[in-house]
């Protein structure tokens, strides 16, 4: 396949998609109180990088060999773009890592209170599981459909990204091995990200030797993501990130840096990302180069 567009064109042409497609995730009749609503959509199109629902989107269309993914795997990326959403509500909140900004405003507690923010978050993440069976209208079969279903429950919850949260907030300096710390980064950071790639493989009717492919490659680039996340914490800016500098630092987080070092800590992301890519060109993919263009750039991202 040849790509047409550069990836910082694609990205932006495939996050505008995932815009769009959120405004429409809630029913404008029926019942949601006027508070909640404005609650969830502060932070839901408050902007953010999308990149979890463009790697749903970047998935299906490396199935298809198609330039655009389609319209089938559209509510998967919403739904995972509101899980990563509540998981950031409830991230921010005074209880856990207690920042007043995220995606250049101030956070949802600080704006609708404490109570409204637990609740947006609680809103989004049961909202998302009906948005992804708007799938099995838009042409999934259902089996594909409930696959994700029972993917989205097991990854984003209690044995994935909460797990993975629940460690994050006992981890201790001076306690917290890197191998925990691995562990943790994989679980609150990898899964989701893992998630959206096999649900894009899902959408897309992939095989199971590419599904495990996407599970890997998710694995490799989500370690990288949080580790560069870790990183940008302590080397960005609050006006490129939208979110504070030095929070990590505040909390007495354990971190990548904080155990290996700047240097160490910025090779493993070039090594997991390197990793990551050469899974995908194992796998039968129609067309890895969009995935494998997504990895190197967030090699170097400030944001
Ligand atoms: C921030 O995620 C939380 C992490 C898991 C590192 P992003 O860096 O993807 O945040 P947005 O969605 O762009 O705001
Ligand atoms: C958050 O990790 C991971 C989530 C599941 C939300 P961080 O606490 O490092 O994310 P930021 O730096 O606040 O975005
Ligand atoms: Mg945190
Ligand atoms: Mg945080
Ligand atoms: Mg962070």
């Amino acid at each position: 396949m040849t790509t047409s567009v550069g990836i910082h064109t694609y990205l932006e042409q495939q996050r505008e998609r995932v815009e769009t497609a959120l405004k429409s995730v809630f029913p404008t009749n029926g019942f949601i109180p006027t508070q909640l609503r404005e609650a969830m959509d502060y932070s839901l199109l408050a902007g953010g990088k999308r990149l979890r629902p463009i790697f749903v989107l970047a998935a299906s269309q490396a199935v298809s060999g198609e330039e655009q993914a389609s319209e089938r795997a559209l509510p998967f990326a919403c739904a995972v773009e509101m899980i990563h959403t509540y998981s950031l509500i409830h991230d921010d909140l005074p209880a856990m890592d207690n920042d007043d900004y995220r995606r250049g405003r101030l956070t949802n507690h600080k704006v609708f209170g404490e109570a409204m923010g637990i609740l947006a978050g609680d809103g989004l993440l049961t909202h998302a599981f009906h948005v992804v069976t708007r799938a099995a209208a838009s042409g999934v079969p259902p089996e594909r459909v409930l696959a994700v279903v029972q993917e989205l429950s097991a990854l984003a919850g209690v044995q994935g990204m909460v797990g993975g949260q629940v460690e994050d907030m006992l981890g201790e300096q001076g306690v917290t091995t890197l191998e925990q710390l691995e562990n943790i980064h994989l679980h609150k950071t990898s899964d989701l990200i893992a998630f959206s790639l096999r649900a894009g493989g899902h959408a897309a009717d992939a095989d199971n030797k590419q599904l495990d492919a996407f599970g890997l490659y998710g694995r490799n680039v989500g370690l990288a993501f949080q580790i560069q996340d870790d990183i940008l914490d302590l080397t960005g800016t609050t006006e490129k990130l939208g979110k504070p500098v030095k929070s990590d630092e505040r909390q007495e987080k354990v971190t990548y840096p904080f155990l290996l070092g700047m240097d160490e800590s910025r090779k493993r992301v070039a090594r997991l990302t390197n990793e990551a890519n050469e899974t995908l060109l194992q796998a039968g993919l129609a067309a890895p180069d969009r995935l494998i263009e997504i990895a190197n750039y967030l090699l170097s991202r400030d944001h």
